[in-house]
């Protein structure tokens, strides 16, 4: 069998890759080794950025981010109990950002790239690489029936995120991953609860907190805790007093939790993003703190990114954004690092002073003071939770 572009991974970031080549009229096959219904139904990142609206709008899928309204700009930041409003838009003309669940935007691309008449093959397991590095790579892989396929291509998108076989297709001797571990815990929940007003963080000497919408009736909350913590310590009452005291809200009433787990806040960026035929995408790149929301908005950058790349070798010969994928690719990554990175000290370090002492605590409530006083400072934080600032333009 053979096709222009082979993609491993039917999650966000191989969805658009697959969606956004079809609209160039380039064929690819989808391979994912989960079953659809698995997929569509995994819910995980809540907000669809500026940019990144935009991008599905210039391809002509605005349709896709349907399903979530608009996000109104404002952030509720509640520092021991005060709440304070932050916009974070740039002011820029044209559609803002969506609050357009995971699951919801992949079922959305998953229904249109099927419309199309796009090839996706679930529960495709075994997937093996060849030939990368030569100019026309093949992908093996053994379908639900037990049958082994071996498809030859011209590229591969690696979108088989943070333990798919992509990224340990990049020889370590040419390969650096660069890590970090904030040492922080959070256990995030899921529950049959309203969503708030605004996406709210909240800062408290008991620990960070936050309240974000996952549907008209389903919230998202996160409540730091112990790294290690194991989920069987936060019954329902020790969650929902633990999110009334830090969200300072006495009346909160919850709901049926649907899903709990402790996780760990880490940080990887994989570098190079690219190797011969094969480009990294998404979750096969990097992995951030969820705080600014930008994982998922990161691999709709990418798609966007790769497949203009593949569209210019393909139909006019031209390499040049192939060549240029992994360094544009990643003068992105690390900003939305940088970005995720400072949040997420930010909102820790003004709250819960014994972690890391209350000298670092001052400065993060500086921080957010400077936030919510300064136009200047708060326009730069806008820019990033858009995806619009200038190191992301080209
Ligand atoms: N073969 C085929 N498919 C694979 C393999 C493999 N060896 N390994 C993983 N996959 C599939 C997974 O089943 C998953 O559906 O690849 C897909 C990867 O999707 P995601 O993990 O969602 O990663 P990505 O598309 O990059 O989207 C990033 O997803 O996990 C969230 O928080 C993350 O919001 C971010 C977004």
């Amino acid at each position: 069998e053979s096709a222009t572009v082979v993609v491993i991974g039917a999650g966000p970031a191989g969805l658009t890759v697959a969606n956004l080549l079809r609209r160039c009229g380039i064929d690819s096959v989808v391979l994912e080794r989960r079953s659809r219904d698995h997929v569509t139904r995994r819910r995980r990142a809540g907000i669809v950025e500026t940019r990144a609206v935009r991008m599905f709008e210039s391809w002509g899928l605005a349709d896709v981010v349907r399903g979530g309204p608009p996000h109104d700009g404002v952030l509720e930041f509640r520092i021991d109990g005060e709440s304070r409003y932050v916009d974070d838009r740039d002011g820029s003309a044209g559609s803002g950002a969506r609050l357009c669940p995971q699951q919801v935007l992949v079922q959305n691309l998953t229904a249109a790239h099927l419309a199309d008449g796009g090839d996706l093959r679930y529960e495709a397991a075994d997937v093996t690489l060849h030939g990368l590095t030569g100019d026309r790579p093949s992908v093996g892989y053994r379908a639900a029936d037990g049958t082994r396929h071996l498809i030859s291509c011209a590229y591969v998108a690696g979108c088989d995120g943070d333990r798919g076989v992509s990224r340990a297709a990049v020889p370590a001797s040419v390969s650096t991953v660069h890590t970090f571990d904030h040492g922080i815990g959070w256990l995030t929940v899921l529950a049959d609860a309203p969503p708030p007003a605004h996406p709210l963080l909240a800062v408290s000497p008991q620990g960070f907190a936050a309240h974000f919408p996952r549907g008209p009736r389903s919230s998202r909350y996160y409540l730091q805790c112990p790294p290690d913590d194991d989920p069987a310590v936060w019954p329902d009452d020790r969650i929902w007093d633990a999110l009334r005291t830090r969200l300072a809200d006495p009346a909160l009433t919850g709901g049926p939790i649907t899903d709990r787990e402790v996780f760990r806040l880490r940080s990887l960026v994989h570098e190079p993003l690219r190797h011969g035929r094969l480009f990294l995408v998404g979750d096969a790149a990097h992995i951030l703190s969820p705080m600014g929301g930008k994982g998922m908005n990161l691999a709709l950058h990418g798609a966007d990114l790769l497949v203009r790349a593949v569209r210019d070798a393909v139909r006019d010969q031209d390499d040049t954004g192939l060549n240029a994928y992994s360094r544009r690719c990643l003068r992105r990554v690390w900003s939305d690092q940088e970005f995720s990175h400072w949040l997420t000290r930010t909102v820790h370090e003004a709250g819960d002073a014994t972690a890391s002492g209350p000298f670092l605590r001052q400065l993060a409530r500086a921080r957010l003071d400077r936030l919510v006083t300064s136009p200047g400072a708060r326009h730069a934080f806008a820019e990033l939770m858009t995806g619009l600032d200038p190191a992301r333009a080209e």
